[in-house]
């Protein structure tokens, strides 16, 4: 037998320092307090859908960062390559970006809060990409002052340190979003088999009592009422809990995570925090066997 040995994985430049705040168990502590005061004040549904974006189809936070990076960094670039002759603009472009890290740090502390619980990768770092949100904020209106009063030499130097901190905290940001799948649909990569597909014996599935099965990888959760069956996919397109352990209320389901709730009978979100619908599948019973098969999206 031949064995390859291709020797210890080259590490990405900036991943040994993700890999020690993903350690750095100190942080906990602190963590865990500010993420409960978090859930606690983002609690109200309306709130709650507002910060998650629930309104829009997706997380609002993304949306909001943009603002705030491309105001603060304008500010910066402006500072470097001129072009703002007496700085009117870039003391407007800091009010914008002071003005925008208040939508912007609610909806990454609310996202942040329904994401670190059980999770401390998450929990860490995301303590500290807020940590350097705040110290680039802090550094930028800082340096508004003294561009007032007339020192601009030290507005730019502590306009380029917040512009470090914000190229760190974004780092991280994206390390959330892309590496550890806080944000995006969790339904997205598996959302079920397309033609009719065996889901198990129909004499598993009674009346009222949601069941979780797996039909080509993918979760589905299943639901008798009487002669109806509906099916949904199992993993909450919010944070991906099983939606089998959550609660059958009338026609929803409410996932026992944070709340989410889903029309039974096509995915749709009746509340947030979720932004996704769930997909939803098309059931058959043939032969004392269930089937499924992934509904269209409506055009
Ligand atoms: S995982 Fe958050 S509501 Fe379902």
């Amino acid at each position: 037998m031949t064995t390859i040995d291709g020797g210890p994985r080259r590490k990405t430049p900036f991943e040994p320092l993700v890999d020690q705040i993903e350690a750095a168990d100190g942080l906990d502590g602190p963590a865990r307090a500010i993420a409960a005061r978090v859930r606690q004040a983002t609690a109200p549904t309306a709130l709650k859908e507002a910060l998650s974006g629930t309104w829009l189809g997706h997380a609002a936070h993304p949306l909001l960062t943009d603002v705030v990076v491309g105001s603060f960094l304008s500010t910066t670039l402006l500072d470097v390559l001129g072009g703002d002759d007496g700085g009117r603009a870039r003391r407007r472009l800091i009010g914008v970006g002071i003005l925008a890290s208040v939508p912007t740090a609610l909806t990454g502390a609310n996202d942040w809060g329904d994401s670190e619980y059980g999770n401390d990768p998450v929990r860490r770092v995301g303590l500290v990409h807020a940590a350097c949100n705040a110290g680039a904020l802090a550094l930028y209106a800082a340096s508004l002052p003294a561009r007032r009063n007339g020192h601009g030499l030290r507005g730019t130097v502590l306009g380029l340190g917040g512009a470090t901190l914000l190229g760190l905290s974004g780092y991280l940001g994206g390390h959330l979003s892309f590496a550890q799948g806080i944000g995006p649909d969790q339904t997205i990569y598996d959302a079920g088999p397309t033609d009719w597909t065996s889901a198990g014996d129909a004499v598993d599935v009674t009346d009222g009592r949601p069941a979780r099965v797996v039909v080509d990888d993918t979760p589905v959760l299943l639901l008798r009422d009487g002669d109806q069956l509906f099916a949904l996919h199992d993993r909450c397109s919010h944070r991906g809990c099983s939606l089998a352990d959550g609660t059958v209320d009338g026609d929803e389901i409410e996932c026992r995570c944070h709340g989410s709730r889903f029309a039974r009978a096509d995915g749709a979100v009746r509340r947030g925090p979720a932004s996704a619908p769930q997909p939803s599948f098309d059931v058959r019973e043939r032969d004392g066997t269930l089937e499924v098969r992934l509904r269209p999206l409506p055009s």
